[in-house]
C-alpha cells in the first residue's frame, strides 16, 4: 500500500484529522485535512471533532491546538520539528522584562512557548496582530514578544512605539532588500508580497507584508498574472495549486524553513500508525496560555 492511501487508511482507523501549516511539503499539504496560515489552524483545532489532531507545522504551532483541546490527542510527527524564534525568550526572561515595565501589557507573537503565553495578557498571529493591536489604548505601555520584525511592522502601522524583544525568524532573514530588488527587476509590475517577520527595510522594498493566509486571499483576488512571493518557500506549493493560472516567484529560493521540512507523509504515517509523539501541556500552564490565546480569538 502507498503512504498516501495508509495516511487515509489510518486516518480513519484513528478518527483522526491532519492539519498542516503552508510551509509543509507539498505532500504533506496535499495529505492534510487542513492547510492553513497559525491563525487559521489556530482556529481550526478549536473546530475538531476527531478524536486525534495530528499536527504537520512546529512545535508551539501543536501546542496551541493542545491547549485549545485539552482534551483530545494531539500528535506530533517529529517533536523536535521547533520554531528557533519562539525559543529566543524564556518564560523567566519575560517575567524579568515584566517586572522592569510595572503595569505595562505583554504581547506575545503565537511563535512563542506555552510558558511564555502563559505570562502574557494576549497572543497574536501575523494574520491578526494589527486588529488586536488597535484595541489597546493608545497610552498603554506595550511589551512586545519575542518576534522584534513583526512588533516593529504593527507600531509602525499604528504609528506607536512597544518595548521590543530582539527575537527574529532566520529564515525570514534569507530575504533580503538586495533579493527584492532583484526579483523587481526580474519580474517587473509584479506585487511583491513579504511576510511580516522580514526586517523593516524588506517589508519597505515590498508592496504588501502579510500573513501567508494572506498571501493565498491576496493571490485569489489580484488579477496579476505574476506575483512575487518573499517568505518560506512552502507556501509556492499552496498558491500555485490554487491559481494554476498565474505564476508565482520566490524571492530566495533558500528561504526554507528546515524545522517545517522535518515534516515528511513517512513520519506523518509512523505517527498515525503507532500513535506518537503526543504533544503534552501541564494543566496550570495550558489553562494560563489558554487565556492569552482565547483573548486573541475573541478580539480577530
Ligand atoms: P503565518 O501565521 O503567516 O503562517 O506565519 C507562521 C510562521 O511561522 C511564519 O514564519
Ligand atoms: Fe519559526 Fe521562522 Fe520556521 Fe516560521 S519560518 S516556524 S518563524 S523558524
Amino acid at each position: 500500500m502507498d503512504l498516501n492511501e495508509e495516511i487515509a487508511r489510518l486516518k480513519r482507523e484513528r478518527n483522526a484529522v491532519v492539519l498542516a501549516h503552508n510551509y509543509c511539503r507539498g505532500e504533506v499539504q496535499d495529505a492534510a485535512d487542513f492547510t492553513g496560515d497559525s491563525l487559521e489552524l489556530a482556529r481550526r483545532a478549536t473546530q475538531v471533532e476527531a478524536d486525534v489532531i495530528v499536527f504537520c507545522g512546529v512545535y508551539f504551532m501543536a501546542e496551541t491546538a493542545k491547549i485549545l483541546n485539552p482534551g483530545r490527542k494531539v500528535l506530533v510527527p517529529d517533536p523536535s520539528a521547533g520554531c528557533p524564534m519562539a525559543d529566543m525568550i524564556t518564560a523567566a526572561q519575560l517575567r524579568e522584562l515584566k517586572a522592569k515595565h510595572p503595569g505595562a501589557k505583554a504581547v506575545c507573537y503565537v511563535n512563542s512557548t506555552a510558558e511564555v503565553k502563559a505570562e502574557c495578557d494576549i497572543c497574536v498571529t501575523s494574520g491578526n496582530a494589527e486588529k488586536v493591536m488597535r484595541a489597546f489604548a493608545p497610552d498603554e505601555e506595550i511589551l512586545f514578544v519575542p518576534d522584534r520584525h513583526l512588533g516593529s511592522h504593527i507600531a509602525g502601522l499604528l504609528g506607536r512605539s512597544y518595548t521590543l524583544w530582539p527575537g527574529y525568524c532566520p529564515t525570514h532573514q534569507i530575504v533580503t532588500a538586495k533579493a527584492v530588488a532583484d526579483a523587481r527587476a526580474a519580474h517587473p509590475g509584479a506585487p511583491v508580497l513579504v511576510h511580516p517577520e522580514c526586517a523593516a527595510d524588506v517589508r519597505a522594498a515590498a508592496d504588501h507584508a502579510l500573513s501567508t493566509g494572506g498571501m493565498c486571499r491576496f493571490a485569489r483576488e489580484s488579477a496579476a498574472p505574476e506575483i512575487v512571493v518573499g517568505t518560506e518557500t512552502g507556501i509556492l506549493h499552496r498558491l500555485r495549486k490554487e491559481n494554476p493560472d498565474k505564476a508565482f516567484y520566490p524571492v530566495s529560493d533558500r528561504a526554507v524553513c528546515p524545522n517545517m521540512k522535518k515534516n515528511t507523509l513517512q513520519n506523518l504515517c509512523e505517527s498515525l500508525r503507532e500513535m506518537r509523539v503526543e504533544v503534552e501541556v501541564p494543566a496550570e500552564t495550558a489553562d494560563r496560555a489558554r487565556r492569552a490565546i482565547e483573548a486573541m480569538l475573541a478580539v480577530a
